[in-house]
């Protein structure tokens, strides 16, 4: 298997609400190597349509809190938990999240990323495996097992929170940022890092 054939879900017929809802599966999309791994729920309407994550108005303020700290959307990876729209929106069932969860195994270990940052409550619980109150809870940086491998997650909200409550827009940019710090520090080698200059 070549290296996109691992990452690419192109045929999945486990779902079969998400079957009839689906136009298209919505794979990751960045660097196969990205320090920075973005987790949202799953596709909406605008990914559905055109077949990758986070490019409707979610995915111009994830654009916009990226670049306001110092990253671009070609830097990072993102993914979503499930890959097929599910219908009116709706969020993915447990069932559903299961049925995926070994593709979105299969990226992470794949990337092996510095950091994991999961955009929202239901990519929070998901990867933490316990309930969490994302707008109180983000920003803080954990270690959880995935498929055996401990990775360090991030907390974040959904870039939508920030479109109905302003208060959120902070929030979010503060956990963008230090998902920023932790890739740049990590970067270093234990040697230079952005702090050295100060
Ligand atoms: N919201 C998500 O959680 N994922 C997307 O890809 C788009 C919006």
């Amino acid at each position: 298997m070549g290296e996109m054939e691992d990452l690419c879900v192109t045929e999945c017929t486990r779902c079969p609400a998400l079957v009839d809802s689906r136009s298209r599966i919505v794979n990751g999309v960045g660097p196969e190597d990205a320090d920075l791994l973005f987790v949202g729920e799953g596709p909406g309407a605008n990914e559905d349509d055109q077949g990758e994550p986070f490019v409707g108005r979610s995915g111009s303020v994830l654009d916009d809190g990226l670049r306001t700290v110092g990253l671009a959307r070609a830097d990072v990876r993102i993914t979503n938990c499930v890959r097929c729209r599910p219908p009116e929106n709706r969020d993915p069932t447990t069932e559903e999240l299961e049925h995926c969860r070994g593709y979105l195994e299969r990226e992470i270990d794949h990337l092996d990323p510095e950091v994991i940052v999961t955009l929202g409550k239901v990519p929070s619980e998901h990867l933490l495996d316990r309930s969490v109150a994302v707008t109180k809870e983000a920003g803080s940086l954990e270690e959880v097992r995935i498929n055996g491998t401990p990775r360090r997650l991030l907390i974040c909200v959904h870039p939508a929170a920030t479109l109905y409550d302003r208060s959120q827009a902070e929030t979010f940019e503060n956990a963008l940022q230090r998902a920023a710090e932790l890739a740049d520090v990590d970067d270093s080698d234990g040697g230079q890092t952005r702090l050295d200059g100060f």
